[in-house]
């Protein structure tokens, strides 16, 4: 998921015990009320989870599933072309269905036997200290709605979409798992909440939108990068920095516009001994001094 608050639409449950998702009124499926009734409802199932319980079943109609095939068709292309061959691989071993929408449930079971990571349904934004603390224990939070069926290449939010298609294919990585992992047990090692949106952004330039050089071009590892069907083939030509750790904590990037400034590992090794080291051992005096360092 992304982690910002104002990119997802709030979730208020109503005096009565219903739930309502508010679309803002640009939101492609603000005027259809058929849409809107299933996003409710599907928020509704992950408010009323309890983690350990099975995942319930969210109800999508033969136009999402179409939006799926559709989506995964397009992405495919684009990943044989722009993503880093450990995705490549991992998506492989997956083997997430193609042609209609996985339920977060089999998308678990796919995962758990590869790298132990499950799928835990989420309404909307989950509290980042929550949201990352959990992946230490193999767990991801995620969307269950898919976008709108009239704009199937956009989508205004994180959508099951880039959940799935962006972080599963991802976490089916022993290695990419193992940086998962790391970055959960950083959140958990950092008590204040300035180093926490340290970590996170970290994790924002790395695992939802980072490259890598390979063959000596920069592929796509980012989560964000590999569900866009706009933006991956728009990131090669964006301002591309060597791996940082001080720049990344800091840099200030806006969630509702392609991401302008992206940071490359120069390879898997390279992400690991920087990035994966640093989740491993940070705490609030590690980001102060990578603060004071920074000269932002
Ligand atoms: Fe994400």
């Amino acid at each position: 998921m992304f982690e910002e608050a104002q990119y997802f639409a709030p979730v208020a449950t109503k005096d009565d015990g219903s739930v309502v998702v508010e679309l803002a009124t640009s939101h492609p499926g603000f005027a259809d009320a058929v849409y809107r009734q299933r996003r409710n409802a599907i928020a509704a199932l992950a408010l009323g989870h309890t983690p350990g319980d099975p995942i319930p079943t969210a109800e999508y109609t033969d136009e999402e599933h179409h939006v799926w095939a559709l989506v995964t068709k397009e992405l495919a292309v684009k990943h044989r072309k722009y993503a880093v061959r450990e995705f490549l691989d991992a998506s492989g071993r997956l083997g997430l269905p193609r042609d209609r929408i996985p339920q977060l449930q089999e998308v678990g079971d796919l995962l758990e036997p590869l790298t132990g990571f499950r799928y835990l349904p989420a309404a909307g934004l989950v509290p980042l200290r929550e949201f990352y603390g959990v992946l230490a224990d193999g767990l991801f939070h995620s969307t269950q709605y898919i976008r709108h069926h009239s704009v199937p290449l956009y989508t205004p939010e994180p959508d099951v979409v880039h959940e799935v298609i962006g972080h599963a294919n991802t976490l089916a990585s022993p290695r990419f798992a193992a940086l998962y992992r790391a970055a959960g047990r950083a959140a958990r090692q950092v008590e204040t909440d300035v180093a926490l949106e340290f970590v996170s952004k970290v994790f924002w330039f790395t695992l939802e939108f980072g490259v890598m050089r390979e063959d000596g071009e920069p592929r796509a590892y980012g989560a964000g990068i590999l569900s866009s069907y706009g933006e991956i083939e728009e990131f090669r030509g964006m301002d591309i920095r060597p791996l940082d750790l001080a720049a990344m904590g800091t840099t200030h990037y806006d969630i509702t516009k392609y991401q302008e400034v992206l940071f490359e590992a120069a390879s898997f090794d390279h992400l690991e001994d920087t990035v994966g080291a640093f989740w491993d051992t940070c705490d609030d005096d590690t980001v102060a001094r990578l603060l004071a360092a920074s000269p932002a």
